[in-house]
């Protein structure tokens, strides 16, 4: 459907579960995040239908699956199977990669079609300053094996550019990505638990990967703008959510474990749906609900991002 700006909302990002089996320093405390009661997270049931909802209220097309790390959710495959019965076009998923190697061919069967996977530095003792966790480059690189086994290629990489953290590996992360195959992204560090000093902008990403040769923008592709080295047509991708907000195309709504809808990273408040959804409101009562929240989605995050990206997916 299209909203109040005429932007086309096509894209839903479900948050699965809040939790996660790792600690990285921009998304979570270093305790973890406080426990819900599973009363007051969506079943599995509960998510599929809340989902076919959605899907038809506002005519989605896409699915991306978030956390949270999506693969520790309980039930999952369920979940998957469930939701690809509504036949979206496409269902993806973004994951943390830990879990990845054991569960891809799976995931597959499930519906999955293509998969992200994070990944903040090629060092192991940055990993694992970043993630708080003992993991390794090796854990992550066999993930991405087993995604382009599973047939889930083109597989994208996501990295979170921090000053001070891993803002010198911009170069080092392009010639790996031509090595591995995979499509790296690099994304502004959003307002978090770290300083803002730690913000690295779209401009300095780009001069940090000139020291490969020159560096020419393409056309973008969904969020993130597309650029190429000239020489080696090494390319890699730029989400920068301040340095270009992508707002007045923006096609995306989020669902949260809790069954929250939220319209935008800025939305502090989303709307609650869950006790619709248990109550005794028919589809027609939450579709209308659905279809007017979207019709509100913010202009734009105005820079204001303060959102919990464990809960809503990032
Ligand atoms: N800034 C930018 N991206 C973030 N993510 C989580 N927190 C932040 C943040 N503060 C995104 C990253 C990560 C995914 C799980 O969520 O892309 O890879
Ligand atoms: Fe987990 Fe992703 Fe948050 Fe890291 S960024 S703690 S992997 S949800």
């Amino acid at each position: 459907m299209k909203d109040s700006k005429g932007r086309e909302i096509d894209y839903l990002r479900l948050s699965v579960t809040d939790r996660c089996n790792l600690r990285c320093i921009y998304c979570m405390p270093e305790e973890g995040i406080p426990l819900v009661s599973h009363d007051d997270v969506l079943s599995v049931d509960e998510t599929i239908q809340l989902t076919g909802i959605i899907i038809k209220a506002a005519g989605i097309r896409k699915v991306r699956i978030t956390g949270g790390e999506p693969l520790v959710r309980k039930g999952l495959l369920d979940l998957l199977r469930g939701v690809s019965g509504h036949h979206p076009e496409e269902l993806v998923l973004t994951t943390n990669g830990l879990l990845l190697s054991g569960m891809a061919p799976q995931l597959a069967g499930a519906g999955i079609k293509r998969v992200n996977i994070s990944l903040d530095s090629l060092r192991d003792d940055r990993i694992r300053l970043i993630s708080r966790r003992d993991i390794s480059l090796e854990i992550i690189e066999n993930a991405i094996a087993s995604a382009f086994d599973a047939g889930f290629g083109p597989v994208k990489v996501n990295c979170v550019v921090m000053r001070n953290i891993n803002d010198d590996e911009i170069a080092e992360f392009i010639k790996w990505s031509g090595e591995t195959g995979v499509t790296v992204r690099f994304i502004e560090h959003m307002p978090s638990m770290l300083s803002d000093d730690t913000f690295v902008s779209r401009d300095e990403i780009i001069e940090r990967a000139s020291v490969l040769g020159k560096i020419v923008r393409q056309d973008d592709i969904g969020t993130a703008g597309i650029y190429t080295e000239e020489d080696t047509g090494l390319t890699f991708g730029i989400i920068a959510p301040f340095s270009d907000p992508m707002c007045s195309s923006c096609s995306r709504i989020r669902l949260s474990a809790r069954g929250t809808l939220y319209t935008c990273l800025a939305a502090a408040e989303g709307v609650s749906l869950i006790e619709l959804l248990r109550g005794d409101s028919c589809d027609e009562t939450i579709s209308k609900l659905v279809r007017e929240t979207v019709m509100r989605k913010p202009d734009s995050h105005g820079g204001c991002v303060h959102a919990k990206m464990w809960r809503i997916g990032g």
